[in-house]
């Protein structure tokens, strides 16, 4: 195996392991680092940050200094992205929607990636491109759970990550599905919680995620 995939599989161990990626829309920089252990105390070590606000890459640059967390790049959408994430620190990459050249520079720099894909169409784009584990968005609106082990059955060897539209109450659901590497979503890190600096809250609802996706029986897993 070669190092990149080597990589890539011991990341895909530890996301399976956590179930649970918070997807944080950051407006603050300077709150990155409260954010991180406000879910670690939670017990979530792992961090989607989206390259959605101007201060992103520094808020990955203040994370990936965060000690036993894991931080990703989300909402990547161009190869430029790709190479300000991979020098910010970013662990992993996740993109919206399916683009080649973001798949093939992230490759280059031996980086993880999770595209986005709606359709079995792009389903099987990613599976040809030698992918395992794809992001699916936006699930809820794609149909959820249910959609998830249609794909499953006709796609057995993939593995996904549906984010979009997942609320706290449909975790459990989403987890049960044996194809479901982990879930991805903002609930956990609300704009007002994060604007009112309660840590509390995140940590509360990162609690309650974690105690869900540590019940999970994994045995069935792929
Ligand atoms: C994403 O980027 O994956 C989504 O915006 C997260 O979806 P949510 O905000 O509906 O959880």
């Amino acid at each position: 195996m070669s190092a990149a995939a080597q990589m890539e599989a011991e990341l895909t161990r530890t996301l399976q392991a956590c179930g649970v990626i918070p997807v944080v829309v950051l407006e603050d920089v300077s709150v990155a680092v409260d954010l991180a252990h406000a879910l670690q105390r939670g017990g979530l070590a792992t961090i989607e940050l989206t390259l959605r606000t101007p201060d992103a890459e520094q808020a990955i640059r203040n994370l990936a200094a965060v000690p036993d967390l894991l931080v990703g790049a989300g909402t990547v959408t161009t190869v430029d992205q790709v190479d300000l994430a991979v020098a910010a620190g970013a662990r992993f990459l996740v993109t919206p929607g399916w683009s080649d050249q973001v798949v093939e520079r992230s490759r280059q720099h031996g980086m993880p990636i999770y595209p986005g894909i709606a359709t079995a169409t792009e389903l099987q784009h990613a599976l040809e491109s030698g992918l395992r584990a794809v992001k699916v968005f936006p699930a809820s609106a794609l149909g959820g759970p249910a959609t998830l082990r249609a794909y499953a059955s006709t796609y057995p060897d993939m593995r996904f990550i549906p984010t979009g539209g997942i609320s706290e109450a449909e975790l459990v659901d989403y987890l049960a599905v044996p194809s479901v590497l982990a879930v991805g979503g903002s609930w956990l890190t609300p704009a007002d919680a994060l604007a009112s600096h309660d840590w509390a809250a995140i940590t509360a609802a990162a609690s309650r995620a974690a105690a869900v996706a540590g019940a999970r029986d994994l045995k069935d897993a792929r």
